[in-house]
């Protein structure tokens, strides 16, 4: 599979995303039966798993999205992410911020500080994917799908340059120095 300059292969399968969503609404739907959690999906990247996700919820709850603008630090790691479109207030609430993945976690580590700022009755974290190879911040996450080698991917709502995010797998870069 080929998006602009760069070669991709299947790495997980619908079926098995699909699979890791039912488990983690399932632990959501019991962790949370009396809480009427409000779901913050950040955009863009978790914008098919938010929606995948609400249709296995059985419980009450709400659905917000929220953005993040970066601007450019001093170093690549260090930039400066503003939080923006949280029109919900949140204060009281029982805070599910949802993402696409956590790499760094430093997008994570962001939100949260500024969502804790609007005092809600708790903040945690579902992501579909997480590298934990590549965790760079102190990050509780309490809700996986799937755990990932440090590799770059795409689908599902994760873009290269803005591409792939309508399909419906996820791929993987391809190792091109090994060919
Ligand atoms: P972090 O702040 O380093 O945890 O990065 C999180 C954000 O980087 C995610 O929300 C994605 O937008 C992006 N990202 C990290 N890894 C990947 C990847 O493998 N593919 C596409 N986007 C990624
Ligand atoms: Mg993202």
């Amino acid at each position: 599979m080929r998006l602009q300059d760069k070669s991709f292969e299947l790495f997980i399968p619908e079926k098995k995303i699909q699979a890791a969503i039912r488990r983690v609404a399932g632990e959501i739907n019991r962790d949370y039966h009396d809480r009427n959690p409000l779901f913050v999906g950040v955009l863009n990247g978790a914008f098919m798993f938010a929606a995948d996700l609400m249709k296995n919820m059985a419980i009450p709850c709400e659905i917000t999205f929220v953005r993040v603008q970066s601007y450019a630090g001093t170093q690549r790691s260090g930039q400066v992410k503003t939080l923006i479109g949280l029109e919900h207030d949140i204060r009281q609430r029982h805070v599910i911020l949802l993402e696409d993945i956590v790499d760094s976690g430093f997008t994570v580590q962001h939100i949260q500080q500024q969502l804790q700022s609007a005092n809600p009755a708790s903040i945690e974290v579902a992501t579909l994917l997480f590298k934990p190879e590549a965790l760079a911040v102190p990050t509780t996450l309490r809700y996986v799908g799937i755990r990932i080698p440090n590799q770059f991917v795409v689908g599902y709502g994760l873009d290269y340059n803005g591409q792939g995010r309508n399909l419906r797998d996820i791929y993987q870069l391809k190792d091109t120095s090994s060919r």
